[in-house]
C-alpha cells in the first residue's frame, strides 16, 4: 500500500479563531485523513511570545489543552522555532490567525521554502505593495486568505475565478463590516447613533474599543485586499476613508468616548432623515470604481441590495463585463468564529488537493 503524505501544520495565533480552528480540525481530522489518504500533523503553535512544538506532531492531549485555553505554551526561543519546523523537509502549511503586523516575514519565508500559507489575518496583505508583490512572486498559488474578507463567504475565490477566466471588474460595492451594518440598520429603525453603538457592543459585534470599527480601518484593509486581487497596485493611504467620529476623540478613554459620542446623534439622525425623504437609507459602503477606492457613508436605495441588508450580514455586489446587467452578489455572515475557522480549514483542504495532485 503506498505510504500516506504527511503534511505539517504550523499555527501562529492560538486566539479565538486559532483555537476554534484547532477544534474543528480535530473533529474532522480522521475523515480528512481517510478521504485524502494523508496525515496531518500540527507541529507547532506559536503566540507572540510563547510556543509549543513537536516535530513529530503535537499529542492530541496537548491540542485539547490549547483548545480549552490551558496555558501550556512555553516562553519562545529566539530565533523562533517556526523556521526550524519549516525546514523539516515535509510539505507544510503556515497558518496566520494572529492580528499582528509582524508575521509577513515568516509568511514570505514559508512561501520561499515552497510551503503554503493560510491567513485569516488581513494585516500582512495590507503592508506596502512591494511586500504583497513579494508574496505573489514567491508563491501566489500557495497563498490562501479566503477568510480575510467576508469570513467564510466565498469572496476571494469568486473574485479570483472571475479574473482568472478573463472577466473585467467594472465596479465593486460592499457592506464589509457587520458591526457598521448593524449600527446603521439600528439607526434606520429609529435608534440613536450612540445607542446603536452601545447595543452593538453588548451584542459582541464591536471590538472592545468600538473606535476600531468606527474608524473604518478594518473595512479599508478588506477593500485593499480586494483591490490588490483585481491587479491594482494600491496602498492603504490611497483609500478615501471616512471615519465616523473626529480624530480628536482618539485621545479619550473607551468609557469617555462612549459617553461623548452621543453629541453626534443629531448628525446621524439628520443624515438618515434626509436619506429617507427620497426612499433611501445610509450604509457604510466600500467601493472600487475605475481606479478609485473609497469606504464611506453613502446614501443607497432602501429597496436595493445594499439598502435592504439588515443587521450584521455582509453583502458584496460585483459588476463585471460578464455580470453587467445583473451583478454577482455574495451575501451572508461576514464574521464569527465557527464560519471563519471553517473557512481556514476549507483553504487547507484546497492545499491538500494541490499536494495530492502534485501541483507546486
Ligand atoms: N473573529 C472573526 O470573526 C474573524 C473573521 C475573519 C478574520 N478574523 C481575523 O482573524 C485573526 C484572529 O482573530 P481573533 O478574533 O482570533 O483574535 P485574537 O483572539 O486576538 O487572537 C489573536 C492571537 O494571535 C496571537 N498573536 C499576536 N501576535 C502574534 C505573533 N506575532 N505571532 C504569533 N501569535 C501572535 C495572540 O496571542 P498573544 O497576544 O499572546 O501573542 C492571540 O493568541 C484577526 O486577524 C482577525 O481580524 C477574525
Amino acid at each position: 500500500m503506498p505510504s500516506r503524505n504527511i503534511v505539517n501544520i504550523i499555527l501562529l495565533g492560538p486566539g479565538k479563531v486559532g483555537k476554534t480552528f484547532l477544534n474543528i480540525l480535530m473533529k474532522n481530522i480522521e475523515h480528512i485523513e481517510n478521504t485524502y489518504r494523508i496525515s496531518l500533523k500540527v507541529t507547532g503553535v506559536f503566540s507572540s511570545e510563547r510556543e509549543i512544538t513537536d516535530s513529530n506532531g503535537l499529542a492530541l492531549s496537548s491540542l485539547k489543552k490549547i483548545i480549552q485555553g490551558k496555558k501550556i505554551l512555553r516562553r519562545a526561543t529566539k530565533p523562533s522555532n517556526v523556521h526550524m519546523l519549516m525546514n523539516s523537509g515535509r510539505p507544510f502549511i503556515l497558518i496566520d490567525t494572529t492580528s499582528s503586523d509582524n508575521t509577513a516575514e515568516l509568511i514570505l519565508s514559508a512561501l520561499k521554502k515552497g510551503g503554503f500559507a493560510v491567513l485569516s489575518n488581513k494585516r500582512p496583505l495590507c503592508l506596502n505593495f512591494d511586500i504583497y508583490n513579494n508574496f505573489l512572486k514567491s508563491g501566489a498559488q500557495r497563498l490562501f486568505f479566503e477568510t480575510t474578507v467576508g469570513a467564510g463567504l466565498p469572496v476571494i475565490e469568486t473574485l479570483k475565478s472571475l479574473i482568472e477566466t478573463g472577466d473585467e471588474i467594472i465596479e465593486l460595492n460592499g457592506c464589509l463590516s457587520g458591526t457598521l451594518g448593524f449600527i446603521f440598520s439600528q439607526i434606520e429603525s429609529g435608534m440613536t447613533f450612540s445607542g446603536s453603538i452601545l447595543s452593538a457592543k453588548k451584542m459582541g459585534y464591536t471590538e472592545s474599543d468600538p473606535r476600531e470599527d468606527l474608524k473604518g480601518s478594518d473595512v479599508a484593509r478588506k477593500l485593499l485586499i480586494l483591490s490588490r486581487l483585481t491587479g491594482m497596485h494600491k496602498e492603504i493611504t490611497d483609500i478615501n476613508l471616512q471615519a465616523l467620529y473626529p480624530e480628536k476623540m482618539n485621545a479619550l478613554t473607551v468609557d469617555n468616548f462612549i459617553k461623548e459620542i452621543s453629541i453626534y446623534d443629531r448628525i446621524y439622525k439628520g443624515k438618515m432623515t434626509e436619506a429617507k425623504k427620497s426612499g433611501k437609507t445610509i450604509r457604510f459602503i466600500a467601493r472600487i470604481k475605475g481606479n478609485k477606492l473609497s469606504a464611506n457613508l453613502t446614501m443607497v436605495k432602501k429597496s436595493g441590495d445594499l439598502g435592504s441588508l439588515q443587521g450584521p450580514d455582509n453583502l458584496i455586489v460585483i459588476r463585471t463585463k460578464r455580470y453587467f446587467h445583473h451583478p454577482l452578489i455574495i451575501k451572508g455572515p461576514g464574521a464569527g468564529l465557527e464560519v471563519t475557522a471553517a473557512g481556514v480549514l476549507s483553504d487547507i483542504l484546497k492545499i491538500i488537493k494541490i499536494i495530492k495532485g502534485g501541483i507546486s
